[in-house]
């Protein structure tokens, strides 16, 4: 009987030590409801990526500039069309899934208020408790597992470059490189980010709901986050690491947006990378199996111009900002994965010259910085094109990574972006199926 239950502990035991990275964090932006044409995504689309995910972030909520409380950014769709209570009644059919609602991200875009969210931070009391209320009434209400604290801080400053002025400017280009004090106030913010998420935690513990955090895209966590404190605070955090480079950031040139490890040379920064982030993560005490790492489904596009050569090869000098939105992601400099893969070489297009050429794809044999594509421009093409992403493949090469860092797991952001119509190969959602598969 003793040998039983040893056994059967030690059984457990393992069963726990396999699960270090079981997450599979995917991000629902709920605004892909409401775009036209393919890109539109919608509830039976959405479902068939729930048997993979272990959790679904339903993005975005926002922060109200008048008084500092969480609200619906469309409470038509949200709440008057169902889709906050559409989305958590999905778990009586996905009964380990796990709903979270996310606040912030870089979907609530408030030109006026910029500052919002360290305002709230700065506030008397009295505003955090607003937000920790009607956030727990928006989780509560509509049957959401927890929050998501997708909080927008200050980001830092994009790498420059300045070629044009010369060599000498290139051997203090350190003085650019995001070195800059974008908030001299960052201590104090941290300070005060650390007591507001243990208020939220208070005001969620006694439901027994989830908190977790995303670290976004070139927000620097030595700055903002008190990594230890944290660590009793919160159920996991989702480093989103990539967009280290943008079209919008870094308007004249290109590089590998999302790299897993530095791409060796001086032109680039330490930190661009998730392995550094992972890291500092990791050196600062955190528990490995409470990080997540943030794989992105869409590709950074930047414009080509005469200038920036044939080959491709990033850095790549002299780009022209975002290249044109897609018809699907309809952002400038944002392709979805199902775009990118439209534009590769396949039958339809394969012959095809000039601005209807495919793209030529780059894929990294390495497995450490991820895959591009580009068609320069040349002869007939005025229309040149350079996109950073991943693709399956990539995605699955971060997958093993973050197992072999005993990560939690993957955080994928997000399944609208996916190929979710199965458009490229037949597959629908390519990329959260090679996460699984690896994880
Ligand atoms: C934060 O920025 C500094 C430069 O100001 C850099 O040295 C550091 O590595 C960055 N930390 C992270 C976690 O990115």
């Amino acid at each position: 009987m003793k040998v039983l239950l040893w056994l059967s502990a030690v059984a457990c035991l393992l069963v726990a030590g396999t699960e270090a990275a079981s997450n599979l964090v995917c991000y629902y932006d709920s605004s892909s409801y409401v775009r036209e044409g393919l890109g539109k995504l919608l509830n039976p689309d959405l479902e068939i990526a729930l048997q993979f995910c272990t959790h679904l972030v339903y993005g975005y909520a926002g922060l109200r500039a008048d008084n500092y409380q969480a609200h619906s950014l469309n409470e038509n769709l949200d709440i008057y069309k169902h889709q906050y209570s559409e989305v958590t009644s999905l778990k009586r059919k996905y009964p380990h899934l796990k709903v979270l609602l996310s606040v912030g991200g870089d979907h609530d875009i408030d030109v006026e208020h910029p500052n919002k969210y360290i305002e709230l931070l700065e506030g008397e009391k009295v505003r955090q408790v607003g937000f920790i209320q009607s956030a727990f009434a928006l989780v509560k209400n509509y049957g959401f597992d927890g929050l998501d604290l997708a909080y927008q801080f200050p980001r830092n400053k994009p790498r420059k470059v300045h070629g044009d002025v010369g060599s000498a400017w290139k051997s203090i280009k350190k003085l650019f490189t995001g070195d800059f004090i974008v908030d001299p106030q960052s201590a104090l913010h941290k300070e005060q980010f650390t007591a507001f998420v243990r208020d939220v935690k208070d005001s969620l513990r006694p439901d027994g709901l989830l908190l977790s955090l995303t670290v976004l895209p070139n927000v620097n966590s030595t700055w903002y986050f008190d990594i230890p404190a944290l660590n009793g605070l919160v159920d996991f955090v989702n480093l989103a690491a990539f967009d280290f480079l943008t079209p919008a950031r870094n308007p004249e040139e290109a590089d590998f947006t999302g790299p897993i490890y530095n791409p060796e040379s001086k032109d680039r920064l330490a930190h661009y990378n998730a392995d550094f982030q992972v890291n500092y993560w990791l050196q600062q005490g955190f528990p490995s199996s409470k990080l997540n790492l943030g794989v992105s489904t869409y590709g950074n596009a930047w414009k080509l111009t005469a200038d920036s050569g044939l080959e491709g090869v990033p850095v790549v000098p002299h780009t022209d900002g975002a290249a044109k939105e897609g018809s699907q992601s309809q952002k400038p400099g944002l392709l979805s994965y199902a775009e990118i893969c439209g534009k590769l070489s396949n039958p339809q297009n394969q012959y095809l010259k000039g601005n209807d050429a495919p793209l030529r794809r780059v894929t990294d044999p390495t497995k450490r910085f991820g895959t591009y594509a580009f068609r320069p421009v040349d002869g007939a093409v005025t229309d040149g094109i350079w996109v950073s992403y991943d693709d399956p493949d990539g995605a699955s090469n971060k997958a093993a990574y973050a197992r072999v860092k005993n990560l939690g797991g993957v955080a994928l952001f997000d399944l609208s972006y996916d190929d979710f119509r199965g458009q490229c190969t037949g597959d629908k959602y390519p990329i959260l199926r090679a996460v699984k598969y690896r994880l």
